[in-house]
C-alpha cells in the first residue's frame, strides 16, 4: 500500500494527506471576479483532498485571461475568498490560491485592456468574452516599469490571499500562461536582461517567487511548472535545461513545495526531480479511469511527495473515499467544464448519495 493517506508537511501547514486536488479553471465566479457561494460549496465538497488548489486567480484585472474568473486584487474579491476558506477548513482541509497571470491570453473586451506579454507575439486561439469567442490578439510588450509592477501585483496578491485565510499560493508558471511565456523561447524575444539566454528567461519567474517569498513566507509558496507542455502554443527548446536552472535558482528558498505536470516523458520529469530538493507534488500523466494506479507508482517509487489530480476531483467529490477502494469513478463531462451553473459542477453523486 502506498503512504497517499499519510499526513504530509507542506511549508507552514499539514495536509491530511498526498492526494491532493489540481487547480481547474471552472469560470462560474461573477464577471467583476468575485467567488460565488456556489464556488465554496465545489470546494467544500472536496475538502477529502489533503490539500485543494483553487482554480487560476488573476492578480490584477490585465492578468485575466478567461471570462468569470475570480481575482485577488481588491477588496470585495479578498472579503468573498475568506467565506470559502473558513469552509474548506472547516470541513477538514488546507487549501492554496493559484495566481495565474494569463498574460497574452485575453482580450480587450474582457478586461479594458490589451493583454501584456515579454513580447508582442500572439497566442493561437481565443477566448470567450461578453461578446462571444474572440480571437486572441497581439499583446503588448511589457516595459521594465510594467514588469516590475507584475511582480508587485503577485505579491499584493498573495498578502490578499493569506488575509482571505489561504494556507498559501501556488504561483502558475505552467501551462502557456504569463511565467511561462517569460520561460519560452518564442514567446520571449526580449534583449533585455528578461530575455535571450536562459539565465535571463528565469528571471521573472524567479523574481516573482522571490519577491512573494519575501513577502509572505517561503513556507506559504509553492511554484506550479509544466516542462516541456506546449499548451497555447509555447516552445522551449530545451525543458531539462530550462527548469533544471529554474529550480537551482530557487533552491535557497524552503517553498513549501514545487508543483510539476507531467506532460511528456517520464525521463524528463526524472530530471526535474533531480534538480529540486525540497517536497515535490506531481500530477503525472496516468490512466484517467485508474488514478489509484498512478499513486501507487508516484509515490511507492519515491518520485515524488505528494500527487495531484484535476479530473478525477471534479467528477468525484468523494475522491479520497473512492480510491481507498480503488474505484468506481465518475467521468468528467468537459461539456460543463468551463462555465455554467451547478449542473457539471456541485451535482457530481459521492457514493453515498449515488
Ligand atoms: C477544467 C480544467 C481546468 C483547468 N484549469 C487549470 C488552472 O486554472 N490552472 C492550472 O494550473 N491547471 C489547470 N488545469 C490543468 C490541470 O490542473 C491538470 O494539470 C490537467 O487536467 C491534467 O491532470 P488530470 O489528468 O488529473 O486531469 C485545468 C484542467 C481542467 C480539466
Amino acid at each position: 500500500m502506498t503512504n497517499a493517506f499519510e499526513p504530509i508537511t507542506i511549508g507552514a501547514t499539514t495536509a491530511a494527506n498526498r492526494v491532493f486536488m489540481a487547480p481547474m479553471t471552472r469560470n462560474r465566479a461573477t464577471l467583476d471576479g468575485v467567488p460565488t457561494e456556489l464556488m465554496t460549496e465545489y470546494y467544500t465538497q472536496r475538502a477529502g483532498a489533503g490539500l485543494v488548489i483553487t482554480e487560476g486567480i488573476q492578480p490584477s484585472r490585465v492578468g485575466q485571461g478567461y471570462i468569470a474568473t475570480p481575482g485577488l486584487h481588491n477588496a470585495e474579491q479578498t472579503a468573498a475568498w475568506r467565506t470559502l476558506t473558513n469552509a474548506v477548513h472547516a470541513a477538514g482541509s488546507t487549501i492554496f490560491a493559484q495566481i495565474m497571470h494569463a498574460g497574452r491570453i485575453g482580450h480587450p473586451l474582457l478586461t479594458g485592456f490589451t493583454p501584456v506579454a515579454p513580447s508582442a507575439v500572439r497566442a493561437p486561439g481565443g477566448t470567450h468574452t461578453a461578446e462571444g469567442r474572440k480571437d486572441n490578439v497581439v499583446p503588448r510588450e511589457l516595459t521594465e516599469d510594467e514588469i516590475l509592477q507584475t511582480v508587485a501585483d503577485h505579491v499584493a496578491a498573495a498578502r490578499n490571499a493569506l488575509e482571505a485565510g489561504f494556507d498559501g499560493v501556488e504561483l502558475h508558471a505552467a501551462n502557456g500562461y504569463l511565467l511561462q511565456q517569460f520561460l519560452s523561447d518564442n514567446v520571449n524575444l526580449r534583449t533585455d536582461r528578461w530575455g535571450g539566454s536562459v539565465e535571463n528567461r528565469i528571471r521573472f519567474p524567479v523574481e516573482v517567487v522571490k519577491a512573494v517569498a519575501a513577502a509572505v513566507g517561503p513556507e506559504r509558496v509553492a511554484l506550479r511548472i509544466s516542462p516541456g507542455n506546449t499548451d497555447l502554443g509555447i516552445v522551449e527548446n530545451d525543458p531539462a535545461e530550462l527548469y533544471t536552472a529554474l529550480l537551482n535558482a530557487l533552491s535557497d528558498l524552503p517553498l513549501a513545495y514545487v508543483h510539476m505536470r507531467e506532460t511528456g516523458e517520464r525521463d524528463l520529469t526524472l530530471k526535474v526531480r533531480a534538480a529540486w530538493a525540497g517536497p515535490l507534488v506531481l500530477n503525472p500523466l496516468y490512466d484517467e479511469h485508474a488514478p489509484h494506479e498512478a499513486l501507487a507508482e508516484v509515490l511507492e517509487g519515491g518520485i515524488a511527495d505528494a500527487v495531484a489530480l484535476a479530473r478525477p476531483y471534479l467528477a468525484n467529490p468523494d475522491l479520497i473515499a473512492r480510491i481507498r477502494t480503488e474505484g468506481p469513478y465518475n467521468t468528467a463531462d468537459p461539456k460543463t467544464f468551463y462555465g455554467g451553473d451547478a449542473q457539471g459542477y456541485t451535482d457530481y453523486p459521492s457514493i453515498t448519495s449515488a
